[in-house]
């Protein structure tokens, strides 16, 4: 079901009201500060295995997504991003294999006579033994197929962060949005991240994916727009009126369906896709083989369902507010990252008939970490 917040009023209340909603009534000064957090970029690196957890000083962002678990924190001159891989990867134990992975600096746990490989060094060791990574997450939510997946989770995360310097400090996690098309429990995903948050110190605060994305990306308009992340399990999405989430919604598909799709039509696996995907794909130029031509039919499958759905929604609430002037939509999550994606949507957009005007589609600055940015910002601003 797509969440919708009854903002009739709004539009009479006007944009006077930006800083006070943006802000939470606390001090023009906290929304510069935001402000001038949002200003900067983005500097992301992937976790180095075995590199020393951070303690934190000041407020954190954290999206634990189907395919990534990004950390952003704010520094002097830049927003620092660290980013692992949310997946794992199980050996039985035995003492001689616990000499091995210590020596080789890989991160993993023991449980019930099983090393649980995890983030990056999972991948490593799935393509060594020629099978599948396991995922935590599953379509945006944590996953009921894997019992051990919130230990996992919190594995990953203990080796991004630890207990923070001021105990109580604030952290934003992402949230997907209520998913349309499907059954999982949002509620359940965000109490227990929360509860786990909570444990390590923290003063932990859920903030919608797509909402994220208009923070990170629409200061400059009021936070007015709608903001579209494009991940591994999911697309989310917000529509956002001078910083209040109006819609929120997601379908459980991304980048891990079209894999699927494409690999069960051309008889390659879903991985193998996976990464001719990420290192090939580009839809500015003709496609060179099946992989390539099926790649280009499950995006253009993907990017309708999105538009239908948002179509759909947007045209069966009578709670979108009088928006005058047309909006913007902002594009970001992996999805979206191949060479000539923003043209393609950009093309579909004109098949679909939306109750807005939009203004003019546009990719995050930094796709891959906006979500976490808008959260790390939501952060700073809730501190004061
Ligand atoms: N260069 C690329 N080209 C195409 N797809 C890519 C590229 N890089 C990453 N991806 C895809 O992006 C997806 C991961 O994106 P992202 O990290 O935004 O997802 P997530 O936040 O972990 O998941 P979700 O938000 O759905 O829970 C994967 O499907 C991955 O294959
Ligand atoms: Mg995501």
């Amino acid at each position: 079901m797509a969440e919708e917040k009854d903002f009739e009023s709004m539009e009479e209340r006007g944009k006077d009201t930006t800083v006070n909603s943006a802000t939470d009534e606390k001090s023009v000064g906290g929304l510069e500060r935001v402000l001038k957090a949002l200003r900067k970029s983005v500097v992301g690196k992937r976790k180095v295995i075995r590199e020393e957890a951070e303690s934190p000083k000041g407020p954190v962002g954290l999206d634990i997504g189907t395919t990534h678990i990004v950390l952003a924190q704010n520094k002097p001159n830049y927003i620092e991003t660290i980013q692992d891989l949310n997946a794992f990867f199980t050996v039985p134990s035995a003492r001689f294999a616990e000499q091995i992975l210590n020596q080789k600096e890989v991160m993993y746990y023991r449980h019930e006579n099983q090393y649980y490989i995890i983030g990056y060094s999972a991948e490593g060791f799935a393509n060594m033994f020629h099978g599948n990574t396991r995922r935590p997450v599953k379509e945006g939510l944590l996953s009921p197929d894997e019992v051990e997946g919130l230990s996992v989770i919190k594995a990953i995360v203990n080796g991004l962060i630890e207990k923070p310097k001021k105990f109580g400090e604030m952290l934003c996690f992402i949230i997907p949005g209520e998913p349309l098309d499907g059954t999982g429990s949002v509620i359940y995903h965000e109490s227990v991240i929360k509860s786990f948050l909570g444990s390590l110190g923290y003063s932990p605060l859920s903030i919608n994916e797509g909402m994220a994305v208009v923070v990170s990306e629409l200061s400059e308009d009021d936070f007015t727009g709608i903001g579209i992340s494009m991940g591994g399990g999911m697309c989310n999405v917000c529509l956002s009126y001078l910083s209040f989430p109006v819609i929120t919604y997601s379908i459980q598909k991304g980048g891990d369906y079209i894999d699927t799709m494409v690999g069960a039509a051309v008889g390659e696996p879903a991985t193998k896709v996976k990464t001719i995907k990420e290192e090939e794909l580009d839809f500015s130029r003709e496609p060179k083989d099946r992989v390539g031509i099926a790649l280009g039919i499950f995006y253009d499958e993907l990017i309708l369902k999105l538009l239908e759905s948002l179509q759909r929604v947007l045209s069966s609430t009578g709670k979108i507010p009088k928006i005058k002037t047309p909006i913007p939509i902002v594009l970001s999550g992996g999805t979206a990252m191949p060479k000539g994606f923003k043209e393609k949507f950009e093309k579909l957009l004109k098949n679909v008939n939306l109750p807005v005007e939009i203004s003019a589609v546009r990719l995050a600055e930094d796709l891959l970490n906006a979500p976490a940015k808008g959260a790390l910002a939501t952060a700073i601003r809730e501190a004061g």
